[in-house]
């Protein structure tokens, strides 16, 4: 189990993109801890959501945590433009250019947290290596792309393996878990080990955005 309180991070992919700025302060007015930005390319995820524009647009209506979700590639040349628009972490993919460890160290030296998502087929054993670079390890429960999609059960057994790694390397880094996550699945991912998650469609989906938060912390 983590030390740390457990974050609640809503995902804006799954609000309502007519009304994004009322979205985002009624989250915050919710409880929510930070504000999960799923950026999708349509190259290293089959669908499209938005850029680094939207993001700097919000920033000055939230004091919530930015926390930025890369799914494209390259990514490395993009990296800047997300720090610049007032993302406070950064997560990238491995898959998402030939150098992990480099992109890790842009975030870093840009003054914003680093963070690396493993998809479901992602083996862990590329994760010693960048461990001592990231404060955010994420690990995907669906594969990429779309919101509302089906716990992948076996994420389960992937969050205890990783809780190990970070208990062993005594560095604070959170364990983040993206994709599925409800008021039924939460208590079992918490339990392995996490104490980050992300939620889209049972926040946002939901008539009351404090009670679904609520919810998710147990
Ligand atoms: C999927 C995204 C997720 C997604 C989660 O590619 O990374 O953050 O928005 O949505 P839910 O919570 O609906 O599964
Ligand atoms: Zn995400």
């Amino acid at each position: 189990m983590s030390a740390l309180p457990t974050i609640i991070a809503p995902s804006l992919l799954a609000a309502d993109f007519s009304a994004l700025r009322e979205e985002v302060q009624a989250i915050e007015a919710a409880g929510a801890d930070w504000l999960h930005l799923d950026v999708m390319d349509g190259h290293f995820v089959p669908n499209i959501s938005f850029g680094p524009e939207i993001i700097r647009r919000l920033r000055p209506h939230s004091r919530l945590a930015f926390d930025a979700h890369l799914m494209i590639a390259p990514v490395e040349p993009y990296i800047a433009a997300f720090a610049d628009a007032g993302c406070d972490h950064i997560s990238i993919h491995p898959e998402s250019g030939p150098h992990v460890h480099r992109g890790l160290q842009m975030i870093a030296g840009l003054g914003k947290k680093p963070g690396v998502v493993l998809n479901p087929g992602t083996p862990l054993e590329m994760l010693p290596p960048v461990l001592e670079l990231c404060d955010i390890i994420m690990l995907m429960s669906v594969n990429p792309g779309f919101g509302g999609q089906k716990f992948i059960e076996g994420t389960l057994a992937r969050i205890a393996a990783v809780r190990s790694m970070i208990s062993a390397s005594g560095r604070p880094i959170r364990l983040m878990v993206d994709g599925g996550v409800t008021a039924s699945t939460a208590p079992r991912i918490l339990a392995a080990g996490a104490d980050a998650l992300v939620a889209g469609t049972a926040v946002f989906g939901a008539p009351d955005y404090a009670a679904a938060i609520a919810g998710l912390r147990g």
